[in-house]
């Protein structure tokens, strides 16, 4: 009994000697500073302060959200977002693309196999600084345009810069250009200030001329050809509107009765495709009926059908609008290139009414039909 005694004891010794050599410390310092005091009442800073600029319960992200879901940036862009696999089509027709274009500074997109369509995160530079500036854009610079990059060199040095305009002095629109601007064909590009002819396939034919975003280009006074000495220079003034100054303008119509024109829809016509001008009524007509924007479109709607004839007597185009293969001449197909742009523009004067008719003019006299 007493040897077991003796035993634990000798134990408990080891071990408490085996715990103070872990726990060995040097004599006690000095004592430290007393700390800064708090200051009475007042919160730090929260972590969620710049989320909350945001994300908070006044519904504006669900409004912006809703009217987006009308747009057919929404809507169509979900159902092309393939083609952010193609480089040739990324940039305009994705999510990924069209920041890999901007990071770049090039009009190209890169492939992106899994791209994503075009969201908030696509204009707006969301969850960068997680602040209200978020809303900032990634891409206010002047845009190069891709048609510079035609391969027989007919179009060099086109650029639109929409800074500087009343209603958007930032250049907000420049993010809208980079994409609504037309696209190149290869080498087929004609150049009305040389003789000569180009033959047009009747494979490619359907598709030639200048791909569907025209605006950027009619807005901005570049893209098509005048005359026949440097029919290529920049013409006609800038409007003294903004795209975002019409396209996100209020009306009666952003939301109500499930008609969405305006705001994030982006959208300037009605559900029957009719364009809503109340929004404009408030210095166009109230303050002097200054301009007949109905008026306006339906006038130069007559110029360009009046072209299209022309061009369908000459078989140079078909009913539908698209050009009929063969073998044409520059003028020719400098006439079409520039009825195509006014046609896709799809806004008959409203974007640039001056450089719309200088285009069907000089379409009409390239076709001796003026
Ligand atoms: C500039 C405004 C803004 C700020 C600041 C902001 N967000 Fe967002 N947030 C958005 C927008 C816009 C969306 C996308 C909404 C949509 O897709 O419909 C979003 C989406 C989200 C989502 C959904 C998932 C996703 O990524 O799409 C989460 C979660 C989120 N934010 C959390 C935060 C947190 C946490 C913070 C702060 C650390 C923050 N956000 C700051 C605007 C902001
Ligand atoms: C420079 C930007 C740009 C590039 C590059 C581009 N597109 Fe587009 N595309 C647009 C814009 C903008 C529209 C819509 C214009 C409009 O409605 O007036 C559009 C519209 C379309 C439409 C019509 C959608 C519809 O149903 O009305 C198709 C199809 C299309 N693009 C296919 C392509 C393909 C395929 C490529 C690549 C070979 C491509 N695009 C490259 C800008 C681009
Ligand atoms: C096609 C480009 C584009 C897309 C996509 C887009 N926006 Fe915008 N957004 C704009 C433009 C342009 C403005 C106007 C900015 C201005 O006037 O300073 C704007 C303004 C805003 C504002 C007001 C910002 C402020 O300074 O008060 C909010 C909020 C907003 N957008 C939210 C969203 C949300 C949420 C989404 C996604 C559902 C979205 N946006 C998608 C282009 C876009
Ligand atoms: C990332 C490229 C991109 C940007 C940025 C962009 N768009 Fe678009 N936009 C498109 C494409 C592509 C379409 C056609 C979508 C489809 O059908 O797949 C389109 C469609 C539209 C349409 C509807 C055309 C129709 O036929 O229904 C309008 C209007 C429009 N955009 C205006 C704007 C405005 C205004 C801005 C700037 C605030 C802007 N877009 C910025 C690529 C862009
Ligand atoms: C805040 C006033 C105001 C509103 C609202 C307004 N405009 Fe204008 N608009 C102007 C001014 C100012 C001019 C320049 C007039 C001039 O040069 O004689 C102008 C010019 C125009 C032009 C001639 C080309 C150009 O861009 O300079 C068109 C087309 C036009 N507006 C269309 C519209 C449309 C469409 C709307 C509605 C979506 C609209 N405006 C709303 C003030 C306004
Ligand atoms: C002065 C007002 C005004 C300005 C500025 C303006 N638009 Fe338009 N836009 C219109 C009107 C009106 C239409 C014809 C109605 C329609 O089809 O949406 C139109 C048509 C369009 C379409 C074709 C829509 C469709 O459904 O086919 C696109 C895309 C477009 N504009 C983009 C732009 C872009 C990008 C800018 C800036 C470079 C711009 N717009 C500047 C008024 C304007």
């Amino acid at each position: 009994m007493k040897k077991l005694k003796q035993f634990i004891w000798l134990v408990v010794m080891a071990l408490a000697v085996v715990f103070a050599s872990c726990t060995k410390e040097g004599p006690q310092g000095p004592p430290g500073s007393d700390g800064t005091n708090g200051t009475d009442g007042i919160n730090g800073v929260d972590g969620t302060a710049g989320c909350i600029t945001c994300h908070t319960n006044d519904s504006e992200l669900a409004i912006k959200s809703a009217q987006f879901a009308h747009s057919t940036h929404f809507i169509g862009g979900q159902e092309h977002v393939g083609y952010g696999g193609r480089s040739s089509c990324s940039m305009c027709h994705s999510h990924n693309g069209f920041l890999t274009a901007v990071t770049d500074g090039t009009n190209s997109g890169g492939e992106h196999p899994e791209a994503a369509s075009m969201s908030c995160y696509t204009c707006h530079q969301i969850h960068t600084s997680y602040t209200r500036d978020d809303y900032g854009l990634h891409y206010t610079d002047a845009v190069d345009f891709y048609l510079n990059e035609n391969d027989n060199g007919v179009f060099a040095g086109l650029e639109v810069d929409a800074t500087n305009q009343y209603s958007d002095p930032d250049g907000l629109s420049n993010t809208c250009i980079k994409c609504h601007q037309p696209r190149h064909r290869g080498t087929s590009q004609p150049d009305p200030s040389v003789e000569g002819s180009i033959e047009i396939s009747a494979g490619s034919a359907a598709h030639w001329g200048p791909h569907y975003g025209a605006q950027g280009a009619i807005f901005g006074g570049v893209g098509g050809y005048i005359g026949t000495d440097n029919p290529t220079a920049p013409s006609g003034t800038k409007g003294h509107h903004s795209c975002k100054s019409c396209h996100m303008s209020f009306n009666a119509l952003t939301g109500n009765y499930g008609e969405y024109v305006g705001g994030h829809s982006f959208k300037m016509t009605d559900a029957d495709g009719l364009p809503v001008f109340t929004a404009c009524d408030e210095c166009h007509t109230d303050r002097g009926a200054t301009i007949d924007l109905p008026g306006k479109m339906a006038a130069n709607k007559i110029l360009l059908d009046a072209l299209h004839a022309d061009l369908m007597a000459a078989g140079i185009a078909d009913a539908d609008g698209h050009l009929v293969g063969g073998t044409w001449t520059n003028q020719q197909l400098a006439a079409y290139w520039n009825f195509a742009l006014v046609k896709n523009d799809h806004s008959y004067g409203i974007h640039n009414e001056e450089y719309t008719q200088s285009l069907i003019n000089a379409a009409r006299t390239y076709l001796g039909t003026n």
